[in-house]
């Protein structure tokens, strides 16, 4: 097993929520990653996220074979609206949440508590259980309103995590971008993985070579 192969103690069972920000791409790879791991996926997808996965991806329905060829049945779907869903209730038992992309507007309503649909209902529910809740926001620049509400987020123990790869890791491609976050992601919410997006590893390889 490599240091980063999934390990028993990895977390089994993940929310997914996906809104209408720019960034579909990094939904469907955390998707992917995390099915292809092991990981029970709950997903739930605002009505701009579904706008969104169209628009950037060509993705026409949440469908988790779509999705995640080869590790759809480790995914299970929620009506975004359907705030009465599994997920929407503190007695459902999972290991965390990720909002990817998080539009301004979730970040805002999760902040102050406003529960329009099933993504916003289970992220704040996510917070009030004191489980893992990431927000992988995306908007640039930000104003006053958003700052206020990355921090309301931060104090109520949620992790605002804004979409910017670095690019230190010399990335060759957009995909290498999107591996960046996912992988930031996956290790925010405690899953293992191997994408080679580790500073050390980098230092590591240059010191063989030279
Ligand atoms: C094509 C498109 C791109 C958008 N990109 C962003 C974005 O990157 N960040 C953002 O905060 N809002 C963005 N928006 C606006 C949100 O979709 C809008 O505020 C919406 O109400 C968010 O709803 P939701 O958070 O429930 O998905 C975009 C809208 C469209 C149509």
């Amino acid at each position: 097993m490599s240091e980063n192969s999934p390990s028993p103690s990895d977390p089994r069972r993940i929310v997914v929520g996906i809104t209408g920000a720019s960034g579909a791409a990094y939904a469907v790879r955390v998707i992917q990653l995390l099915a292809a791991g092991g990981v029970e996926v709950h997903l739930a997808c605002s009505d701009l996220g579904r706008r969104l996965l169209v628009e950037e991806m060509g993705i026409t329905r949440v469908d988790p074979e779509q999705l995640a060829p080869g590790h759809a049945d480790r995914i299970v779907t929620h009506p975004g609206n359907d705030v009465g869903a599994a997920c929407a209730s503190g007695s459902f038992r999972h290991d965390g949440m990720v909002v990817v992309p998080c539009s301004s507007s979730s970040l805002a309503k999760i902040s102050l508590g406003i529960t329009d649909n099933l993504v916003q209902r289970a992220a704040l529910v996510t917070l009030k259980e004191r489980r893992p809740l990431v927000l992988a926001h995306r908007e640039s620049p930000v104003g006053l309103p958003e700052i206020e509400a990355m921090r309301r987020v931060t104090e109520a123990g949620g992790i605002v995590a804004p979409l910017s790869p670095g690019l230190y890791l010399n990335p060759d491609s957009i995909e290498d971008l999107i591996d960046f976050m996912a992988g930031r992601i996956l290790d925010l919410l405690g899953v293992s993985h191997d994408l080679r997006i580790r500073w050390d590893e980098r230092l590591r390889e240059r010191d063989k070579r030279s």
